[in-house]
């Protein structure tokens, strides 16, 4: 796994915590994913965490967010390995509990992976998403961050769903204010 610098491995902001994911977390993650009714990502989420936990995915990070020793939310990142590019991010599973949703713990998340990627000088985020209705919660996320939709990959999922590349550049992200009680 990856390293990260962060001071003692996790941080603390009223009452949340996050912290690098490590290997017996894999039941509380995989928690957040049964929460949601129809389990839309659980089966291809246990194949990433189970390769991510036996150390398949080593140049990915992935942190869990806790509420009083409780799982949840997670986000991860990793970098665009593609040769000859630089400080390209492309984000992982930002998830919520769907019995936690709507109370910031997403933003939190988000907020933080993307101070961790400042400091790596990283000039781009990426994340893939879908067209499926259940992610257009996720997509105002998104654009509530600045991300902006790069790309479409028509009938990817499915011959109904699309898959949608959005992009954040870090150009244009200063001006978000960030809680400096969240920094390492
Ligand atoms: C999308 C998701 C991560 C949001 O998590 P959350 O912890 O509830 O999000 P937050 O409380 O931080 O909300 C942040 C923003 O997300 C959007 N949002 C989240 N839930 C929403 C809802 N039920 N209705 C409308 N907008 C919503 C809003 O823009 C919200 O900002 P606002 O409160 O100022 O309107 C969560 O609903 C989830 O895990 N969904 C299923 C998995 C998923 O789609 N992951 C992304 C895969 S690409």
């Amino acid at each position: 796994m990856a390293k990260l610098t962060l001071h003692s491995n996790s941080i603390v902001l009223r009452g949340r915590m996050i912290r690098i994911a490590k290997k017996d977390d894999l039941e509380g993650i995989m928690a957040i994913f049964k929460s949601w009714p129809k389990s839309y990502d659980y089966e291809s989420a246990q194949s990433y965490y189970k390769n991510f936990f036996d150390g398949k995915h080593d140049a990915d990070v992935v942190f869990v967010l806790e509420k009083e020793g409780e799982i949840v939310g997670t986000a991860g990142y990793c970098l665009e390995q593609s040769e000859g590019v630089k400080g390209i991010y492309w984000l992982n599973w930002l998830y919520t509990s769907q019995h936690h949703k709507c109370k910031g713990y997403a933003s939190t998340l988000l907020d933080f992976v993307i101070e961790q990627l400042k400091k790596k000088n990283a000039r781009k985020l990426f994340v893939n998403t879908s067209s499926h209705k259940f992610y257009k919660n996720a997509i105002r996320l998104y654009v509530k961050f600045g991300f902006e939709e790069e790309g479409c990959l028509e009938k990817f999922y499915s011959e109904s769903e699309h898959q949608i590349i959005f992009g954040l550049d870090f150009k244009m992200i200063q001006k978000i204010p960030f809680d400096s009680s969240l920094s390492a």
